[in-house]
């Protein structure tokens, strides 16, 4: 039985910024992934705030929303087979230094601030994050 999935993915501003933005993409396409909706835009602090609420008691929130907000970004409707697993399973590691070989964290990330890429951590996250940024 075919479980096509949405899952919502982030270029951010580090990835963006060195122009790895067609390269990841394309790591997306090679991995069986069809980008169903991007756009380019930049987030305010606030709207950055809003984004990951979830963390909002963590000690890396302020900087985390800081650094969300400092430059563009690639929102990205991700679509395949059990998407929100299989792109976890492709960014790797939430810090580079852990992301195993072939994963777009271990290619591409700098630091665990730095890290190129978010994607929704589950089904239920994935249907809120796609809603924050593409609502019709
Ligand atoms: P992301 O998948 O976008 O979700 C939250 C982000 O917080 C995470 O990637 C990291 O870039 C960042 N972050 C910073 N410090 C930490 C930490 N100690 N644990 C988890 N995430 C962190």
């Amino acid at each position: 039985m075919s479980n096509i999935e949405q899952t919502l993915s982030i270029i951010k501003p580090d990835a963006m910024e060195r122009s790895l933005d067609g390269e990841i993409k394309l790591m997306f396409e090679k991995d069986g992934f069809k980008i169903a909706k991007e756009k380019k835009i930049q987030l305010a602090k606030h709207e950055a705030e809003q984004f990951y609420k979830v963390h909002e008691t963590k000690p890396f929130y302020n900087d985390l929303c800081e650094y969300l907000s400092s430059g563009p970004i690639m929102v990205m409707i991700l679509e395949k087979e059990n998407a929100v697993l299989s792109n976890r399973k492709l960014m790797g590691a939430t810090n580079p230094k852990d992301a195993e070989e072939g994963t777009i964290r271990k290619k591409f990330g700098i630091s665990i601030d730095k890290n190129s890429v978010h994607g929704s951590d589950s089904v239920d996250n994935a249907k809120i994050e796609i809603n924050f940024f593409f609502k019709n």
